[in-house]
């Protein structure tokens, strides 16, 4: 069986390091027997040195293409690697980067030993040619020994649970937009290096829908709201740990 991520996105939550430091200690506790489960947080910068005595696997959600100088307000690769983090979230949706921004910052967290988790995803449901479209504009002539070192997660815009639409993908959505990115991958880096590449969901994914998401292949998660919530996200966890068929 393989390993499976749940990954929690807090985006720009929550309010205080007291409240991040206590999620993070009751999220830590709920997951912690999932040994299954690659059980990932990413709070927003501020908070990552106060988690860094927990024990939990944290990562970012975002970082620079360089790794020091005059860039005001940016943090690096190198300054996430050494606050503890093992991953970092590149390209989300909200963060609104251009494809060639993104695949920098894919390079540029390689570098110093980070696992980018990739962010892909069309704007409007229904729409395959512009996802086909997406993946290549995202991964194409990312090397093949960087890009097999990534997650790749298939977000869709409209699937997000704070946008208009905010509905969650159903199972054949999701089963056919990962059809799509394993072939692309394959092609790109190739059988066996493509196969090896974690591919999650991202988009409302919660404890109710969370085993429609894996029975569509993904290997995992990238949840927002609801990792919020360690009773949720623990629930969440817990059935990757339980499900058998990937
Ligand atoms: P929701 O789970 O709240 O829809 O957020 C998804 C997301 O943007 C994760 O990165």
């Amino acid at each position: 069986m393989k390993q499976m991520f749940c990954v929690g996105n807090w985006k720009m939550n929550p309010s205080t390091a007291r409240d991040a430091f206590r999620l993070a200690e009751a999220i830590a506790e709920k997951t912690k027997v999932y040994t299954r489960v690659t059980t990932v947080l990413c709070p927003p910068f501020p908070f990552l040195a106060h988690l860094s005595s927990l024990s939990v696997t944290l990562g970012a959600q975002d970082c620079h293409t360089e790794q020091k100088g005059a860039f005001t307000g940016e943090v690096s690769p190198a300054m996430l690697k050494d606050q503890g983090c093992r991953y970092v979230v590149l390209g989300h949706s909200e963060r609104g980067e251009t494809d060639q921004m993104v695949k920098e910052k894919v390079r540029a967290a390689v570098r110093v030993g980070l696992v980018p988790i990739i962010c892909v995803g069309e704007e409007k449901p229904g729409t395959p040619d512009v996802l086909q479209e997406r993946l290549r504009l995202r991964l194409e002539g990312i090397p093949a020994q960087t890009l097999s070192k990534s997650i790749i997660v298939y977000e869709p815009v409209w699937a997000i649970s704070t946008t208009k639409e905010g509905r969650g993908a159903s199972e054949k959505d999701v089963s056919s937009a990962l059809l799509l990115f394993h072939s692309f991958l394959e092609e790109e880096v190739g059988q066996r290096l493509g196969s090896a590449i974690p591919i999650l969901y991202g988009g409302s994914v919660n404890e109710k829908n969370i085993l429609s998401f894996l029975r569509a292949g993904a290997q995992g998660a990238l949840v927002g709201g609801a990792s919020l919530s360690p009773k949720e996200f623990g629930s969440i966890a817990s059935s990757m740990q339980l499900y058998e068929h990937i």
